[in-house]
């Protein structure tokens, strides 16, 4: 697909609904007593694994459009299937499932694409195994087995930052008879689950860097509106900051603090970004945005703030590009086990535009220069939305045509992505 270059970025926008929240509330009404009832769903290739794997578990799951009904079958009632339940490309589903299938009766497997199968998974199968769980990886990856067990509480500190692996924790928390199941992290992750939790009725104690559950007996069904998704946002967001004469109108993005990392980076950077009608919407905060172009200056990100933009660093690294000064990015090798190898991904995609980018072993150093990238070259996806949408910007930024290959991948996450930002773009 050929991206043009805009002259700006004009409009009103509501991005879909949540990601990290449409999952949860997906794996977690399909365990609650009753009917679940979610509007503002975001649905995409990778919400749809999992509304597709807690029907294949027994779970009764409705889509119609935004509007989701999920009938619970109760703490214990998912069902093993005959066939391996397909995650796709889908991480939170393959890393959150297990947690709830160790406190299930019979034995489950989850198979996943290619690149799914490529990403670490040892990181769920140690603490499950530690609470009591059989978990078989295979050399570390999918395809996995778990079969259920008497679960016991513990206390697990993760090496990394991962919302994946501590939200896996709680939820097999809920099943481990012996008391509190806690969650430490270096830094603090996003707290969806918790929140989640919270709102079900389960018992949650959370301090700054840890999460706590106690076992549940039942979970209350939700009635939840999922808030725009922060990551959907942040594309848009980057366009109209960095093309003159941009204003554009996010409605509804979700505003959870453990999220709003890439916001309160390039306000840090010189960004203009307002946020007006702050509310509350499902037990997440929610505002609009109104965004402005403006000149960037160069920043540092290290480890503490990167679960708060993890997502996002791959356009990070295009505003540093057209920032004044030089930014560096460490502490974020998670990056190279993403839905693909995201530092050397952004590298290739930016540096045959001009952009003057080094890879780290965890990060980036990138040499800004405030004017458009030349442009004229190709980005290749690789089969990863968030490099994809990276592209898009880029080729909307630059003084010529961006080839991008694999544009097709942003249904993962976003299915209507290049809809919307034709309906943008000015040229
Ligand atoms: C997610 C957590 C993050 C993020 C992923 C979604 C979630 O992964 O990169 O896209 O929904 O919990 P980690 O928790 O592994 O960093």
């Amino acid at each position: 697909m050929k991206i043009e270059p805009a002259t700006s970025v004009q409009g009103d926008i509501a991005v879909p609904g949540d990601k990290s929240i449409s999952h949860r509330a997906l794996l977690l009404g399909a365990i609650a007593d009753g009917e679940s009832e979610i509007e503002g769903f975001g649905a995409s290739e990778d919400t749809l694994s999992t509304a597709a794997a807690m029907r294949v578990l027994g779970a009764g799951v409705e889509v119609e459009g935004d509007l989701v009904r999920v009938d619970g079958v109760g703490l214990r009632g998912l069902r093993a299937p005959a066939e391996p339940v397909d995650c796709g490309n889908a991480g939170t589903l393959i890393r959150l499932l297990p947690g709830i299938l160790a406190g299930q009766e019979g034995r489950f497997e989850l198979v996943g694409d290619a690149s799914l199968s490529s990403r670490p998974m040892k990181r769920i199968a140690e603490p499950l195994r530690a609470m009591g769980a059989r978990v078989e990886t295979t050399d570390g990856h999918a395809p996995l087995a778990i079969e259920g067990g008497e679960l016991h509480a513990l206390r697990w500190e993760l090496p990394v930052a991962s919302a994946q692996v501590k939200s896996c924790i709680l939820l097999a928390g809920l099943y481990a008879e012996s008391g509190r199941t806690t969650a430490v992290e270096p830094h603090p992750s996003r707290d969806h689950t918790e929140r989640m939790l919270e709102a079900m009725g389960a018992r949650v104690r959370r301090a700054p860097r840890e999460a706590s559950v106690w076992a549940a007996e039942r979970l209350a069904p939700l009635r939840l509106t999922v808030p725009g998704d922060a990551s959907s946002a942040a594309p848009f967001v980057l366009a109209a900051t960095l093309l003159p004469g941009s204003r554009l109108r996010l409605h509804g993005v979700g505003l959870n603090p453990t999220r709003t990392g890439f916001l309160d980076v390039l306000e840090r950077m010189g960004a203009r970004i307002a946020v007006f009608n702050r509310r509350s919407a499902g037990g997440e905060p929610v505002g609009d945005l109104e965004v402005e172009s403006a000149e960037l200056t160069a920043t540092r990100i290290g480890a503490e703030e990167v679960p708060a933009l993890v997502d996002e660093l791959p356009l990070f690294a295009l505003a540093a590009g057209m920032a004044h000064g030089t930014s560096v990015v460490t502490g974020a090798a998670e990056l190279r086990v993403k839905e693909s190898d995201r530092i050397e991904g952004v590298k290739d995609a930016l540096r045959p535009l001009g952009v003057h980018i080094e890879a780290l072993p965890d990060g980036f150093r990138i040499r800004g220069v405030p004017a458009r990238p030349r442009g004229g070259s190709a980005v290749d996806a690789r089969g990863d939305h968030r490099i994809a949408m990276l592209g898009a910007v880029a080729g909307l930024v630059s003084r010529e045509d961006v080839e991008l290959r694999g544009a097709e991948t942003v249904a993962v996450s976003f299915p209507d992505f290049f809809a919307m930002l034709d309906s943008l773009a000015f040229r």
